[in-house]
């Protein structure tokens, strides 16, 4: 039988963010940021482990008490977030069919009724596939000098979230082929390989903090989800 193990790359140093710690550590409702992320993962209950890849120079990570029983830290984080997923991936051994759910631990709105979708919906895919969100919006193309070149059609364009979820095994194998190419998610090195991962519909809560000015709204949805 197939596990769920779930795969949270957490080796960024969130240059973005501008903050003295990574981002992921920030305090959030009393918890480091990436506490939120990952309870979210361990309360889903077809996951049986959450594995969080962290920098084998992480300052920060022993400092907190976790206290998630299916917490499974490895430090073998690397230069890119690709090279972290690939590494964890390696570290955590998982049977070629096992499903992995990877997700970004500054998406720390999560949702288990997301998660949840995302599994249900996969259940008998060949291929895997990914929260993404419709994108809402008119889509412009900027010039080099902050003026509009294009209006770029909407209609079938998707915005990436995480989790994406793909078979250990093929997502080893075209993380393997995409080499040294630059990936910002797991989707894209399958696409590589000529797959077409799948998209189910995630939740504009979803967001990933990116800048500082993201955490007044992660703050307030997680004060709303525990009134
Ligand atoms: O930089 P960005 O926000 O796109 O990073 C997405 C996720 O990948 C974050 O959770 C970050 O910690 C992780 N990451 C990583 N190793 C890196 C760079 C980013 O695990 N070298």
């Amino acid at each position: 039988m197939s596990r769920y193990l779930a795969l949270v790359p957490a080796a960024g140093s969130g240059s973005r963010f501008g903050a003295p710690s990574p981002k992921q550590y920030l305090q959030l409702n009393n918890r480091p940021l990436m506490w939120h992320t990952l309870q979210v993962l361990c309360q889903v209950e077809a996951i049986s482990e959450v594995v969080v890849v962290i920098s084998p120079c992480d300052e920060w990570f022993d400092d907190f008490d976790w206290d998630l029983p299916k917490l499974n830290v490895q430090r073998v984080g690397g230069a890119s977030r690709a090279e972290s997923v690939r590494n964890g991936l390696q570290a955590m051994a998982a049977a070629e069919n096992d499903w992995v759910l990877v997700h970004d631990a500054a998406r720390c709105c999560l949702s288990v009724a997301a998660v949840e979708r995302l599994i249900t919906s996969l259940a008998e895919d060949t291929v895997g596939g990914l929260l993404a969100l419709p994108v809402p919006d008119t889509v412009k193309r900027a010039d080099g000098d902050g003026r509009i070149s294009a209006t770029v059609p909407r209609q079938g364009l998707w915005l990436a979230q995480t989790p994406q979820m793909f078979r250990a095994g093929l997502l080893a194998q075209a993380l393997a082929s995409a080499g040294e190419i630059e990936m910002t998610d797991e989707a894209s090195a399958i696409e590589q390989l000529g797959q077409k991962p799948r998209l189910v519909e995630g939740d504009a809560q979803n967001f990933k903090v990116t800048y500082p000015r993201d955490l007044a709204l992660a703050r307030a949805i997680l004060a709303a989800r525990k009134d």
